[in-house]
């Protein structure tokens, strides 16, 4: 496991503790409608604080039913801390957050159990369990969610959710460290897949891979969202992710969500730290790439 698979151990465990600390009845899910609503997700003056250091202040954000929001930030500007505060795995300090209409930060754990099952998420790293084969990381959650399931069924179902994410079936009875980063990354994909989300949190989730490589992955999270009518949160910082695959782009600096819109919609805003992202040279490569793209019948 590279480091920062093992880094994101840790939340996962908490996850799976939250879990487990419920009695097999209050696991079960209920059954509930798809959200229809306009914003699956709404932040309003959200507050983080880690002692002394304030990450968030007075943040808001809606993400939209149907969208791609990709959000970009410098290193530590607290993207990887939003996710996890709209996943509950952080408590806020101040403020509210809104998931499918439900308030997360203010749900009881039981109220909780309702809308965790309806999202999936791929940490940062892939964060799968190293001792279990990847189709036993993809039945985890069936087992948390739904423990009436029979062991072939939910065999059944992992097999499922690892081919729609792009693996051989043979990658199911595989341990994390006997794939390469790119096939890990799409085994955590199958994983965050496999209740059938309605959301999708995908945090870097082509950090490391090779163009060719992250480009389909891309190209993957597209077609699923298409597909499965997800909503997806991506954190990136793929400049080429941006341009190919997002609906909007939210940006975060000075604690804040200072701008949410399509790119040009941010290049019009005119903040320095935009304008430098974008306009860049590699903004620039990424811009030039897309529109050979699109030149050739690829891109979005
Ligand atoms: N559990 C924690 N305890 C203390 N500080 C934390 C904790 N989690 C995050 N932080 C701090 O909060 C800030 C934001 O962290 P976060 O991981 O959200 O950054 P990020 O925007 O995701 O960065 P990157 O692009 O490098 O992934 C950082 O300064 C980090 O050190
Ligand atoms: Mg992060």
């Amino acid at each position: 496991m590279s480091k920062s698979d093992q880094d994101d151990v840790p939340l996962v465990n908490q996850l799976v503790d939250q879990m487990l600390d419920q009695t097999p009845r209050e696991r079960a899910p209920k059954i509930h409608e798809r959200f229809r609503g306009e914003h699956p997700i709404v932040v309003e003056g959200l507050e983080n604080r880690f002692g002394e250091q304030v990450v968030h202040q007075n943040l808001a954000l809606e993400v939209k039913r149907g969208e791609i929001l990709g959000v970009v930030g410098g290193s530590g500007t607290g993207k990887s801390v939003l996710m996890r505060s709209i996943i509950g795995l952080q408590t806020p300090s101040a403020g509210d957050i809104e998931v499918f209409g439900r308030s997360i930060t203010q749900a009881r754990p039981d109220e909780e159990i309702g809308v965790r099952n309806r999202w999936g998420v791929l940490f940062q790293g892939g964060a799968l369990f190293s001792t279990l084969t990847v189709g036993e990381n993809v039945e985890v959650p069936l087992k948390q969610f739904y423990p009436e399931l029979s062991a072939q069924m939910r065999e059944e179902i992992a097999r499922y959710k690892v081919i729609l994410s792009g693996l051989p079936e043979e990658a199911a009875c595989k341990y994390p460290s006997e794939l390469s980063g790119g096939m890990r990354k799409r085994a955590g994909l199958a994983r965050a897949l496999a209740l059938d989300p309605e959301l999708l949190f995908l945090d870097e989730p082509t950090a490391g891979l090779d163009p060719i490589g992250a480009a389909a992955f891309d190209r993957l999270t597209r077609e699923l969202k298409e597909t499965l009518g997800l909503t997806v949160f991506l954190i990136t910082h793929d400049l080429d992710t941006l341009y190919a695959i997002c609906d909007r782009v939210a940006v975060l600096a000075d604690k804040q969500v200072i701008a949410v819109g399509t790119i040009p919609e941010l290049l019009e805003t005119d903040h320095p730290w935009i304008n430098e992202y974008f306009n860049g040279p590699r903004g620039r490569a990424a811009l030039a790439s897309q529109e050979r793209g699109q030149k050739t019948g690829g891109g979005k």
